[in-house]
């Protein structure tokens, strides 16, 4: 039996945005099922509810962290990799070399996966899949490219479960041309019913090998030059977290965003899922992050345009529109505020909101290519559609 406390604790304690609206003008709801009282509960008390999270002794548990799975695709490879790709020489990924298939995605048409190769090559993006959901998970197992030169950019929140993480990322690689991961906080999250409970930086780790084994490019590799139409432009797969710097009107500090969030029952559940070991905490994890990676962006060419790729914005505009404003304290930081200009971006791609649209920042176009919750994506009406087409661009749409 569920206590009832318990249960409107978690509806308080989401993960995600609740983002099913987000039109800036509309008032502000209750959190659903919440009364005020309980929301504005005590620390001690969201603690316990946390517990029953990380436990399952919670019926609401499902819609935070979503169903585990007991099941793994056994389906053996359909297309064995064929000539026209091959593993980089000794350590690192498989995908197809710059001479090859990155230099002329054309020839990757007649190649024996039911595709002619007819449409022109994309460059598609994806994220926030949460296959846990079995609904998403139907849909994931439907994804097939249109073109066999198609390449796939999935912008993080793929699931919890290292099996699950496994599971669609080694369909999408079968089917892709070439795939490109970035992490979400979902992937990070130590949960309970994974057979694998490393934590931080171990998990990450564990999960870069894991698609290096599938082919799967990750921000740990060296970037790829997509060079079909649109291109030559680099591909820069991104991790830098957040470090609560997207702070709520109204505070003037992180400890005094994060005591707001915490007063208002709008807490993201990484504050119990997401170790950042073997860092202090997650801020300063964001920190090595941000540092290594404007280095690493810094030595780009300095003529050569990129898509940036990551799970959370980059800018904080973005999140102006969130239903609770506290949780853009989990959705980013603001050290990357000037990275799309700084480092040439064509595009930038991103997730984590559950708030698919197209934006502009000084002339730069940013994705938002989430797929989201199946009770969020019910509440637009429609499942989620086929994943964005980045380039070739089709011209300046969205707001
Ligand atoms: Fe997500
Ligand atoms: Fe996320």
């Amino acid at each position: 039996m569920v206590q009832p406390p318990i249960r409107l604790l978690i509806r308080g304690v989401a993960c995600e945005p609740l983002s099913d609206s987000i039109n800036p003008g509309e008032p502000r709801p209750p959190l659903r099922g919440a009364s005020p009282e309980t929301v504005k509960s005590s620390h001690a008390t969201r603690g316990a509810a946390f517990q029953n999270v990380v436990s399952g002794t919670a019926r609401r548990c499902w819609a935070v962290l979503g169903p585990a799975s007991k099941w793994r695709a056994n389906t053996p490879r359909w297309w064995p990799p064929g000539p026209t790709i091959s593993r980089a020489a000794g350590f690192g990924p498989r995908w197809p070399r710059r001479s090859q298939a990155c230099r002329t995605p054309s020839a990757w048409a007649m190649n024996g996966r039911g595709l002619t190769g007819a449409a022109a090559p994309k460059l598609l993006a994806v994220s926030d899949l949460h296959v846990g959901f079995p609904e998403n998970r139907a849909i994931v197992a439907d994804l097939r490219p249109e073109s066999a030169g198609d390449w796939l950019l999935v912008a993080g929140d793929v699931g919890e479960i290292i099996g699950d993480i496994e599971w669609a990322l080694r369909m999408l690689s079968e089917r892709f041309a070439v795939v490109v991961w970035v992490p979400g906080n979902h992937e990070l999250w130590t949960h309970r019913k994974d057979p694998v409970l490393l934590r931080g930086k171990p998990r990450y780790r564990h999960l870069v090998e894991l698609c290096r084994s599938l082919g799967v490019i990750t921000p740990e590799d060296p970037f790829p030059v997509w060079d079909g139409a649109g291109g030559p432009v680099t591909i820069a797969p991104l991790f830098v977290l957040y470090d609560y710097t997207f702070l709520p009107a109204g505070a003037a500090t992180q400890a005094a965003g994060l005591a707001r969030a915490h007063e208002a029952g709008v807490v993201c559940a990484d504050e119990v899922m997401l170790h950042p070991d073997p860092y202090p905490s997650r801020e300063a994890w964001c920190r090595a992050r941000v540092e290594t990676t404007a280095r690493r962006l810094a030595a780009l060419d300095p003529g050569a345009p990129t898509i940036l790729v990551n799970h959370f914005p980059l800018v904080r505009e973005p999140t102006r529109v969130l239903r609770y404003p506290e949780f853009a304290l989990w959705c980013g930081t603001t050290a990357t505020a000037d990275w799309h200009v700084r480092f040439r971006a064509a595009a930038v791609v991103y997730g984590h909101l559950h708030i698919p649209r197209t934006t502009w920042h000084d002339g730069v176009r940013f994705e938002e290519v989430s797929w989201g919750y199946p009770r969020e994506w019910r509440l637009r009406g429609a499942a989620p559609g086929p994943p964005r087409q980045i380039l070739p661009d089709r011209g300046r749409v969205g707001c």
